[in-house]
């Protein structure tokens, strides 16, 4: 049976790579896709969205648009990295498809509670729709089988020298979901900047996709082409890889470990602060003492291998 799935996004580039390969894998069910405001304003994530459904032929999946900014901080965008319209300036044709009626925590507590089994959440974008989930649907956890959320990082940062952009963009967010998990005992694996970058695709290879008939995998191979041109070639599969973390769990190491959102500093806001201290001593003499929050950390991935796994299933020859 396919792995049912729903998937929370600010598509963005990468979050389209995985969108493709949640919509095409055979071993996934998307049942529904939730939009925040993140690399691009949530009218234009929710237009993407949609777009990039059509694309992969899965008109038939519920989009519904969910928090426009964060809890606290101000909205902020990625148009940057991601293009102006978010989508990599393609010109892709839009999809002419309306979102759900509904907002995103209530399409995503709908489909949570009538899923024929639990659903594996991955959240690929700021966190802000997700706390407002798990504060206002605590019963959700009953029909969740685990969260992986694309954010954080052990060691580096993107949007500033410590933080990575998804959790930097609503710390409040990030704070709220891992505490929350916690008390509702939902295991979460953190896919985040230590593995973020290392599966990656060839401009050769997204020139392939990009002269294919079909039209999931010529906008695959367009969206990597864009960032090789933007970043440089290889390009990452970027929010993919979290996708390909719930298909392939075993090319993934983890550990793991005790984690704090930083809330505070004036350099350090935002930052997934990972304890990997393992010596009793400084635990016992740490005034902050051990978080009780723990998380599968990803620490390394096999990146060739989820490169593979996104080629093969956008239909790579
Ligand atoms: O830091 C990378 C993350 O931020 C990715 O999810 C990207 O799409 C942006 O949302
Ligand atoms: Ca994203």
């Amino acid at each position: 049976m396919p792995r049912p799935v729903v998937l929370d996004v600010d598509t963005g580039v990468d979050d389209a790579c995985a969108l493709l390969l949640a919509a095409r894998h055979p071993e996934l069910d998307l049942l529904a896709v939730s939009c925040v405001g993140g690399n691009a304003p949530l009218d234009l994530v929710v237009a993407n969205t949609l777009t990039v459904l059509e694309a992969a032929g899965r008109d038939d999946v519920p989009v519904a648009a969910g928090s426009a900014r964060p809890l606290l901080e101000a909205a902020r965008d990625a148009r940057h990295v991601h293009g102006e319209d978010g989508l990599g300036d393609l010109d892709w044709p839009r999809s002419a498809r309306r979102p759900d009626p509904r907002p995103a925590v209530e399409l995503l507590r709908d489909v949570i509670r009538e899923a024929p089994e639990p659903v594996t959440l991955v959240t690929l974008a700021p966190l802000t729709n997700i706390a407002l989930l798990l504060r206002t649907y605590p019963d959700v956890a009953a029909g969740l089988r685990d969260i992986v959320v694309m954010g954080g990082a052990a060691n580096v940062g993107n949007a500033t020298a410590s933080a990575e952009f998804n959790v930097f963009h609503d710390p409040e967010a990030a704070a709220i979901v891992l505490d929350a998990a916690a008390d509702l005992c939902l295991g979460v694996t953190l896919y985040g900047l230590d593995v973020f970058y290392q599966p990656t695709v060839t401009g050769a290879q997204a020139s392939r996709l990009a002269a294919a008939e079909d039209r999931a995998a010529r906008l695959a191979g367009l969206l990597i082409g864009f960032q090789c041109e933007r970043f440089g070639d290889p390009a990452t599969i970027g929010d993919a890889g979290a996708v390909c973390a719930v298909l392939d769990p075993e090319a993934l190491r983890t550990e793991r470990l005790p984690v704090r959102v930083e809330l505070g500093g004036s350099w350090s806001r935002g930052r997934t602060v990972v304890d990997r201290r393992h010596w009793a001593g400084d635990m016992s003499h740490d005034p902050h003492g051990r978080s009780p929050v723990e998380v599968d950390v990803a620490l390394d991935v096999d990146g060739p291998r989820y490169a593979a796994l996104w080629l093969d299933t956008m239909g790579a020859a």
